[in-house]
């Protein structure tokens, strides 16, 4: 029995061209290279120019996936971007990046899942791809978190950075297999019981200010590991197949710790894990794509390649996505 599938035709990335080091971080807050380095695998992060939007950065993401597709961007006719870090409160910045892309057809919208977002679009995308509803998506995770961190809480600012990542999808017919090519599963969970655990002290409806990253990261940390290892379980038994048959693991980068912990948990092979959050730190929606983006540049994602990606962040909210490259 045949399936549809959203196969993943290309996919891109851009970084803010400022970079913030740890030992310029050291000369404004208590915290020094070493620590940073030791705790979390991050040496350095990127942040937007002034002026340079959330939605710039997205744009930027989507041209180069659009370009690495070789796809026109009249043919997209489905966005759907992951951010906590919109231009606006309203419209969607998914609507601005529609508008540059010179796109006026089919639908643009956001999607709010923090950390999680960019697994939370995909499986979004993919669903609606898969009922037949629209044909070719761009699933883009695009951040600017510098403008919500509080810059003298060592605790958060030394954590996030900003940058973006987009996958162009198509829905393709495919022989229904695990062998098959494009997203083969993806699995969504919540649990609102940890909303005060990573949030921001802000919003149009509570404040109406904009307002500040507040996380207690050893609680956070707590859960991440057996969250994700759950979620990514479910991808497993979901298909029938295992961390053995795995050829890339491209976390969510938020802390090498709980990277190198949940993939050991996996017995997941350290080569096999793409890691990129020490040069651009925690970018929140937008480092699976960005990281994916290197690991397909450098060559190391080829066509066939299964690929396991997985995310955890506020809400909670976590999820994962297995598909082949
Ligand atoms: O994207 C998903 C959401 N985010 C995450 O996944 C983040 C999850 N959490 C983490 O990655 C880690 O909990 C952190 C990296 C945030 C912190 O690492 P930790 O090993 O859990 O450290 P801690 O919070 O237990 O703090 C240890 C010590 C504390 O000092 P005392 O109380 O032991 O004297 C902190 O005050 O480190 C101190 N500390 C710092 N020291 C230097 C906290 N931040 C810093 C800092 N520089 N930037």
């Amino acid at each position: 029995m045949t399936a549809i599938r959203s196969v993943v035709l290309g996919c891109g990335s851009y970084l803010p061209r400022q970079i913030l080091t740890n030992a310029e971080l050291a000369a404004r807050v208590d915290t020094s290279d070493e620590w940073i380095v030791q705790r979390t695998g991050i040496r350095q992060r990127h942040i937007a120019a002034e002026g340079e939007f959330t939605s710039h950065l997205a744009m930027n993401a989507a041209r180069a996936a659009l370009a690495h597709a070789r796809v026109d961007a009249q043919s997209i006719d489905l966005i759907v971007l992951a951010t906590s870090t919109p231009d606006n409160t309203f419209p969607a910045t998914a609507v601005a990046v529609q508008e540059a892309l010179g796109i006026n057809r089919g639908a643009a919208f956001d999607l709010q899942a923090v950390c999680s977002g960019f697994i939370f679009a995909l499986a979004t995308a993919d669903n609606f791809l898969r009922a037949g509803a629209y044909k070719r998506a761009l699933v883009i995770g695009a951040e600017t978190f510098s403008r919500i961190l509080d810059w003298k809480d060592r605790g958060t600012c030394v954590l996030f950075g900003d940058g973006a990542g987009a996958v162009v999808l198509e829905a393709e017919v495919q022989p229904g297999k695990s062998s098959d090519r494009g997203i083969l599963t993806t699995h969504l969970r919540s649990d609102g019981r940890h909303k005060s655990k990573l949030y921001v002290d802000g919003g149009p409806s509570s404040t109406q200010t904009v307002g500040y990253l507040r996380m207690e990261g050893r609680e956070v940390f707590k859960h991440a590991v057996g969250m994700i290892t759950d979620v990514i379980v479910d991808a497993f038994n979901a298909t029938g197949l295992t961390a053995e048959d795995i050829d890339w693991f491209i976390p969510h980068q938020a802390n090498k710790r709980i990277i190198d912990a949940s993939a050991h948990k996996l017995h997941i092979a350290p080569q096999k894990v793409v890691l990129t959050v020490d040069l651009h730190g925690n970018t929140s929606a937008a480092s699976i794509p960005l990281a994916l983006a290197v690991a397909v540049k450098d060559g190391r994602v080829k066509k066939g390649d299964l690929v396991l990606l997985e995310a955890m962040g506020g809400g909670f909210t976590w999820g994962s996505a297995l598909l082949r490259w």
